[in-house]
């Protein structure tokens, strides 16, 4: 298959709403990072997402809508808090997981009876929902435990002849996925997985916990809230170790572990007394999210064997950069007190 280039123009966001109401598959940007988009209610465009990451079958996808009232079409049930929370952060990096009805297949939800639904805010995915009138499902549009794509040129590494078609809408402002949420009452969401919408930010709407999945590996035999949760994730080839301690101590161990294609990962500024061969991934949490993915793929290509990376703030989106780096290095970490 010729994976074709569209640019972000009203012609060719079109051709993309019309490839997908065909049942094709088009890899589209997003607020967050790029998706890859067919028509939710499609059994076979659905399969072929699946095919084209590598993904497990029991693993769901989101189902984007053009806006949140749309929700009541393919759900059967929407507590108040969800109208709420949609009344603040939709469109936004929200996910929010609701039983779902019949008009979504069983093989989109990965067998589950519930569907996360997302409104994305991005112009163009937006106008591609409206245009093509469909249910948008859309996972992450690199291959299955790759980190995710935040520009059209990673899409294309990843999904080239595997896909009908690619928008290139230029970087994802965020960086990292959407924050994903379940409920536990009327009165509690549960964080399936953090994103731009913090914990800090939910909080202001309703109580909020987050999911020990977050931040732990699962048990072994344990059942994982969010199946999502139970792969490995947002892996470069290299092996990834976080380092929590101080500039000091990590200059030490990297000193210590030196050879031919050991990198680090360090924040902006750590470079003026690093001698190491390093990149940087920003200088506040916001930052972080929006260069983590891309850094990992750099590192990648630069042929990084070993990848030691300083662990980054926790507050705010920071939560969400902890979580994805600490799956890519497995749960490695290593804590160095002062
Ligand atoms: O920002 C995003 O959410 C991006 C863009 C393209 O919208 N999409 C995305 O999709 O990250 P994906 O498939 O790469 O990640 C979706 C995550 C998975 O961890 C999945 O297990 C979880 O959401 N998920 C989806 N539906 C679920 C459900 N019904 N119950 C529990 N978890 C669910
Ligand atoms: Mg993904």
């Amino acid at each position: 298959m010729n994976t074709i280039l569209l640019e972000n123009n009203i012609k060719d966001i079109i051709k993309a709403a019309e490839m997908i109401k065909q049942g094709k598959i088009v890899g589209i940007p997003t607020e967050t990072v790029y998706g890859l988009c067919a028509d939710a209610r499609n059994e076979e465009a659905v399969k072929a997402v699946f095919r084209a990451k590598g993904r497990p079958a029991d693993n769901p996808l989101i189902v984007h809508l053009a806006d949140f009232s749309q929700a009541e079409i393919y759900t059967s049930y929407i507590p108040d808090i969800a109208y709420r929370l949609a009344e603040k952060f939709c469109p936004g990096a929200l996910t929010m997981v609701l039983p779902k009805n019949d008009k979504i297949p069983m093989i989109t939800s990965g067998g589950l009876e519930t569907v996360g639904i997302r409104i994305p805010s991005h112009p163009v995915m937006h106008e591609v929902i409206k245009i093509s009138g469909c249910p948008i499902a859309a996972p992450s549009a690199n291959i299955s435990g790759l980190p995710s794509p935040t520009c059209a040129e990673h899409v294309i590494r990843d999904m080239n002849g595997k896909i009908s078609a690619v928008i290139n809408g230029g970087e994802s402002q965020f960086g990292v996925e959407s924050t994903v949420i379940s409920f536990d009452n009327e009165n509690r969401a549960r964080i399936l997985r953090p994103g731009a919408v913090t914990k800090e930010m939910l909080f202001d709407i309703c109580d909020v916990v987050v999911d020990s999945a977050v931040l732990n590996d699962l048990a072994d035999g344990a059942e994982a809230t969010s199946p999502g949760m139970k792969y490995k994730h947002y892996s470069p080839c290299a092996d990834v170790v976080m380092v929590e301690s101080s500039l000091e101590d990590f200059i030490n161990l990297v000193n210590e572990n030196n050879r031919d294609n050991v990198y680090s990962l360090i924040f902006n500024g750590d470079e003026k007394t690093f001698p190491f061969r390093y990149m940087t991934y920003g200088s506040d949490s916001s930052e972080q999210a929006h260069y983590i993915f891309r850094r990992l793929r750099e590192l990648d290509d630069m042929g990084a064997e070993k990848i030691f990376v300083r662990s980054p703030d926790t507050e705010g989106i920071g939560l969400a950069v902890y979580n994805r780096l600490i799956r890519s290095a497995g749960f490695e970490v290593i804590r160095i007190k002062e």
